[in-house]
């Protein structure tokens, strides 16, 4: 089997496995990252969203071999409980989510927009969030709190 070589939230990666699997399915089954989740498996909910390059990518619809030398990052990635994001912390502030299902997706939206657009107007945080599903009605607070954190990260 050849090996595909990536790197994850910064760390040199190497798989062995069929190319033609799915990243949702190498990341949570031979990874260990279990952030990004499984919703649709059809690329139409984002719930299993992370980064590649500077985009929100649906990785249940992404290939191995199409991430070979690629930089991804999941939610693993972005913080920690010891130190959030700026986006997890404006999350809480926020009231922004109220399931952990849909959320590390959005989260994940969020950073790949900021990384390309530090200071997004809510039109464009709207449109970054528009393809991730969520059934609770939570879009506005999410929509404030990715506001809060671009201005915080603009604060330095
Ligand atoms: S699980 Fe990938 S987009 Fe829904
Ligand atoms: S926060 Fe997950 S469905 Fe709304």
């Amino acid at each position: 089997m050849p090996k595909v070589r990536f790197r994850l939230n910064g760390v040199e990666t190497d798989v062995d496995a069929d190319p033609d699997r799915s990243l949702l399915d190498i990341l949570r089954g031979q990874l260990g990252m279990i952030g990004p989740h499984f919703g649709c498996g059809a690329g139409e909910c984002g719930a299993c969203n992370v980064i590649i390059g500077d985009r929100a990518v649906t990785a249940c619809d992404t290939p191995l071999w199409s991430v070979a030398d690629k930089d991804i990052t999941t939610i693993e990635g972005l913080g920690s409980i010891e130190q959030p994001h700026p986006l997890q912390r404006a999350f809480i502030a926020e009231q922004a989510l109220q399931c952990g299902y849909c959320v590390p997706g959005i989260l994940i939206s969020a950073a790949a927009l900021l990384k390309r657009n530090p200071t997004p107007s809510s039109a464009d945080v709207k449109e970054a969030l528009d393809r991730n599903l969520c059934r609770c009605g939570s879009h506005n607070r999410m929509v404030r709190a990715v506001l809060r954190a671009a201005a915080e990260m603009a604060a330095g």
